[in-house]
Parts: structure tokens; C-alpha cells; sequence
């Protein structure tokens, strides 16, 4: 099955609206028309308004990088999946590794904030990944079987094929080390089972995450189960991320 690859940028907290703008401008300029491959930025959440005004007409879509699972309510800080929708929004980031370590955000939670996003049609790009202790350890199967079990529980065939998975070793995270392109293949095509456990896994698009850059991008992108990449540090440089995106363009 041909996936369309997806190129995703997590800004994590950087940009102010202004920046942030300003970025998806360069970003624009230099994608110029799409085909054949999507594109997302995921800005914190006061630039989404600023860059979703930003790239209207683009192409290039808007994520954010959490949601809450509630529609509404007393929850102090925190953002519903409809006003993230109502923002333009099509896509969100869950449980990335840094919300799990910092936030102390737990499988169950990350499951609630998929039925959430899946509610409203915001696709979710659910993060999983082992430590470097648990690699070490040879936990990093189960770790990530857990952590996707979780996340998929109770969902439909429909649902699998409205969501995207990403696999980010938490030890490749902004260390410059990345999975080499056979260890990353090895446990997508892991990811793409379990998915298949629960009903189609062939059209679900796996992204890894961890260090990509313009240099490492074509590589991991070869392997028959990574479908595109989750993207931090380089999704902040216009002409870096231009470049992972041509490198995940079928040729
Ligand atoms: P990185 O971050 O590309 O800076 O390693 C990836 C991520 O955390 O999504």
C-alpha cells in the first residue's frame, strides 16, 4: 500500500506568534506547491492564529502539541480538541516523550486525549518510545507495544485510519543520535503489526522522530514502514526542514 509520506515540524515552546509567523512564511516560500507528500507545523498554541493565518492557501497544515481530553470546563491551563479545531487545526501532537517525563503524562491519558482529538476529526500523531535504559535493558518492544496498546484501545478500524503514530526513541530526542535507519525499520514494522492486531495497519502512517535532519532524513525515509518524520530541532530552520521534505517526496 502506497502511504503518502507526512512531514511533520514540532516547534515544542519555541516561537512567539510573531516569529512563528514569520517562519511559516520562509517555510511557504520555499515548499512552494505540495504534491505528493503533506506537510505540518505544530507551534505552541498562542502562534497558532498568527501561522495558521500565515499558511492559508499553502497546503501546509497546522497542528498543536496537546490537548486536553475534556470539550470544556474547570481545567485551569488547558485547551479543548474543538478550540484547536475551531482554529484551523488538523492535526495534534500526543504523548510526546517530553509531556510523559516533564508533565507526568500516562498511557491512560494519552488515550483519553486520542478519543478526544478522533472526536472532533483532529488526526492525533501519537508518540511511543523507549529510554535509553530501556533499550539497554532489550525492553524496547515491550515499552512501545505497551505504549501503542494503550493509545489504540478501544478504537475502530475507522479510527486507525484517521491517526498517525510516531516512533521516537527518547534517547535520539535533540541528541544529535539517531536510530540508525535498520534499528528505527525494525520497530516500525513492529508498530505496523500491533496496529494490524486491531484492523487495517496498512494505510496507518508511521513517522520517526529523534534527530532527523536534512543530512539523515533519505536514509530513515528508504525503509519500507517510515512513512515520514517527526521533526524538532530542524522543523525551527526554513531551509533545513525544506530539505527533509524533499528528501520524503517519492521520486
Ligand atoms: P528533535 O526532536 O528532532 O529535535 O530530536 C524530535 C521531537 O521531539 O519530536
Amino acid at each position: 500500500m502506497a502511504r503518502t509520506p507526512l512531514v511533520a515540524g514540532n516547534w515544542k515552546m519555541s516561537k512567539t506568534a510573531t516569529e512563528g509567523a514569520a517562519l511559516a512564511r520562509e517555510l511557504r516560500e520555499r515548499l512552494g506547491s505540495l504534491d505528493r507528500v503533506e506537510v505540518a507545523v505544530c507551534p505552541p498554541f498562542p502562534a497558532l492564529p498568527a501561522v495558521g493565518t500565515a499558511l492559508r492557501g499553502s497546503g501546509i497544515a497546522l497542528g498543536a502539541q496537546d490537548v486536553h481530553w475534556e470539550k470544556e470546563g474547570a481545567f485551569t491551563g488547558a485547551v479543548s480538541a474543538g478550540m484547536l479545531l475551531d482554529l484551523g487545526c488538523r492535526f495534534v501532537i500526543l504523548g510526546h516523550s517530553e509531556r510523559r517525563q516533564h508533565f507526568g503524562e500516562t498511557d491512560a491519558a494519552v488515550q483519553r486525549k486520542v478519543r478526544a482529538a478522533l472526536a472532533v476529526r483532529l488526526i492525533p500523531i501519537v508518540c511511543v518510545g523507549e529510554t535509553l535504559t530501556e533499550r539497554d535493558g532489550g525492553e524496547t518492544l515491550a515499552v512501545v507495544a505497551r505504549q501503542v496498546r494503550a493509545a489504540l484501545e478501544g478504537l475502530t478500524g475507522a479510527d486507525l485510519s484517521r491517526l498517525v503514530l510516531a516512533y521516537e526513541p527518547v534517547w535520539a530526542i535533540g541528541t544529535g543520535r539517531t536510530a540508525t535507519p535498520a534499528q528505527a525499520q525494525e520497530i516500525h514494522g513492529a508498530i505496523r503489526r500491533l496496529v494490524g492486531q486491531q484492523g487495517d495497519g496498512s494505510a496507518t502512517q508511521i513517522l520517526y522522530g529523534g534527530s532527523v535532519k536534512a543530512e539523515n532524513a533519505a536514509a530513515l525515509l528508504r525503509e519500507s514502514d517510515i512513512d515520514g518524520a517527526l521533526v524538532g530541532g530542524a522543523s525551527l530552520v526554513a531551509e533545513q526542514f525544506a530539505r527533509i521534505v524533499e528528501a520524503a517526496r517519492p521520486g
